[in-house]
């Protein structure tokens, strides 16, 4: 059966199949092709969008933008709403529905996006929450795709750092649909919700899938790919100094890198990183905690390895592929 994404949200991964997850991720690949050709597309044309944004943004909320009006359609960047504070999401989403196709959602719990698409009846696109990032995944097996030159079911994806978190689980869910083997590299406090890993567990069994979590640094040997991300991510900021003691050993480095004995493996991040002391928020871990890098260390994040802003200009093609997909005129 053809795959047919019209009138669907994107809410988690774990909504789509692997049919539905190539479509998107062949979408991607031609709309890029499209937009290096030149080619001024009219795929959303007379659609309407609004981004709703609860939490900080810069990739997501301008690849939205960007995508939008790549393809015709007019949006809307919405932060200071009365949702939540004088209206509820439900009232809300009641009346975004009336006025837009399509709404983009970056907040805090997993149950607004989702009680956002039930109201509102038009398709709602989490642009993360602290739960899940769907997008990001879409953009991250773009780029694998692109600088790893193997099928994504032989690829050996290692994801060090906080594995609980949106991109942890999100990740995990990704490489689950697509048959990937996924290492979760992390302090034992810091392993996914039990009940998570059991469902990807069995999704793995259907897609080929291997998913395991390990303390071990050694068990990068092999792979394709080393991805991390924040070790404190928007919403926690208190816990800095929990997270550098449990986190510190995980950091990705040149050794880490040399570990894999693949010289050909390229280092991944979501962004925005702590890879030095350019930040407000990178100087102040300085001041407290003497670190002048977290998560990646300069040298990895700066080397050829690093493909990390492909990364982000894929999170443009791929949220036009999402946007095309569920609400696009063909
Ligand atoms: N990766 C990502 O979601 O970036 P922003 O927080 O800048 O949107
Ligand atoms: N885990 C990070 C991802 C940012 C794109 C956060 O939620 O802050």
């Amino acid at each position: 059966m053809p795959v047919n994404l019209k009138g669907r949200s994107f809410l988690t991964l774990k909504d789509f199949s692997t049919e539905e997850i190539r479509y998107l991720l062949d979408l991607a690949h031609d709309l890029k092709a499209k937009k290096r050709a030149g080619i001024k597309g009219d795929l959303l044309a007379g659609r309407n969008i609004v981004l709703l944004f609860e939490k900080t943004s810069t990739r997501t909320r301008c690849a939205f933008e960007v995508a939008a009006y790549d393809e015709g359609a007019n949006c809307t960047f919405l932060s200071n709403s009365q949702m939540g504070k004088k209206e509820s999401l439900e009232d809300t989403a009641k009346v975004l529905g009336r006025f837009y196709d399509g709404i983009e959602f970056r907040g805090f719990k997993q149950s607004d996006v989702e009680l956002l698409a039930k109201y509102s009846g038009v398709p709602v696109w989490n642009g993360l929450t602290d739960l899940y990032h769907p997008t990001q995944i879409l953009a991250d097996l773009l780029t694998i795709e692109e600088h790893v030159h193997k099928p994504l079911n032989k690829v050996k994806f290692v994801y060090a750092g906080d594995a609980r978190n949106n991109m942890g689980n999100s990740l995990m869910i990704g490489a689950a649909k697509m048959g990937m083997e996924f290492v979760g590299l992390a302090p034992k406090a810091l392993f996914p919700d039990p009940k998570l890993v059991a469902e990807m567990e069995e999704v793995a069994k259907t897609t080929g899938a291997r998913i395991t979590f390990t303390e071990n640094i050694d068990d990068v040997k092999g792979a394709d790919v080393i991805y991390t991300d924040v070790w404190v991510s928007m919403g926690e900021e208190d816990q800095f100094a929990e997270r550098i003691e449990l986190l510190e050993p995980y950091r990705v480095n040149a050794e880490m890198m040399k570990k894999t004995g693949n010289p050909d493996c390229i280092f991944l991040h979501c962004l925005p990183s702590f890879h030095d002391l350019e930040t407000i928020v990178g100087r102040q871990i300085y001041d407290q905690f003497g670190l002048t890098e977290m998560e990646v260390s300069d040298e990895v994040f700066r080397s050829s390895a690093s493909k990390v802003f492909d990364e982000a200009e894929n999170r443009m093609h791929t949220i036009k592929a999402v946007m095309v997909a569920t609400i696009g005129r063909q």
